[in-house]
């Protein structure tokens, strides 16, 4: 299995040898989000054989052109997979949004430039989001712990992005389980954006990549498919979507 999207760093965890360890041969995509974590990204992808990332500058930090600098110059390591986690939040900051589109176009472009897949935030600015990622039809893009309308999924599907599906989708009354209903599984991903969004049962706990394993259930459960063919295919889109180099 693969969590496709977390933050494994130290700000969040004292235990990270044991977080990536209990994940075995599993592999953990990490996400940056700022210049400070997209340094991390570097160390935990050199020192875990399990661990890609993704590197990029998340829409309420701070970018500036080396911030830039230093994605580009990163993206031809071969553990880095993609740029992220890039896109728009209008939840925490509403005054920025000129400010927060150029940002994130830029990193398109990059994207564009080196022919890498994005990893996309969207937090109460969905039809923006979608306006500008409907520019860059040929990048794969994952909409990150996506948990919108059921239209709004096959828009964004059919500009070619698939969905991380997270913790959310085991809380209770999730409305997410009707919506993923009528969406094919070739499009979903698995990913705990840990240590954020702890799935049930383990909710209110601090999260970590091996819960992926309660999201896999719940989607299993919503399909009325075993466990096992969640995995499988969950894990043949992660490989197609972040062109991953592993052998299954
Ligand atoms: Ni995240």
């Amino acid at each position: 299995m693969i969590d496709t999207h977390c933050h494994v760093f130290k700000e969040y965890y004292t235990n990270i040898d044991e977080v990536i360890n209990k994940m075995d041969n599993n592999i953990v995509i990490v996400s940056g989000t700022n210049d400070q974590d997209n340094k991390e990204v570097l160390e935990l992808c050199k020192k875990y054989p399990n661990v890609y990332g993704t590197i990029g500058i998340h829409p309420t930090e701070e970018c500036s052109s080396n911030s830039l600098k230093f994605i580009e110059e990163n993206l031809n390591n071969e553990k880095i997979v993609g740029i992220g986690e890039i896109g728009l939040d209008y939840y925490w900051n509403k005054d920025n949004k000129e400010k927060q589109k150029e940002i994130f176009i830029k990193q398109l472009d990059l994207a564009r430039k080196y022919n890498k897949p994005v990893v996309i935030h969207n937090r109460e600015a969905t039809n923006d989001t979608y306006e500008i990622l409907k520019d860059y039809p040929e990048l794969k893009k994952d909409i990150h712990c996506y948990s919108g309308s059921l239209e709004m999924a096959k828009n964004f599907i059919k500009i070619n992005c698939r969905l991380g599906i997270g913790g959310v989708v085991t809380f209770k009354n999730s409305k997410l389980k009707d919506v993923l209903k009528e969406i094919d599984l070739k499009y979903l991903m698995l990913e705990t954006d840990s240590p954020f969004l702890t799935p049930e049962p383990y909710r209110g706990k601090q999260n970590e990549p091996y819960n992926i394993i309660y999201v896999a259930k719940t989607l299993s459960e919503i399909k009325g498919i075993s466990l096992e063919g969640v995995l499988k295919q969950t894990t043949l889109n992660a490989i197609d979507q972040f062109n991953l180099k592993i052998k299954l």
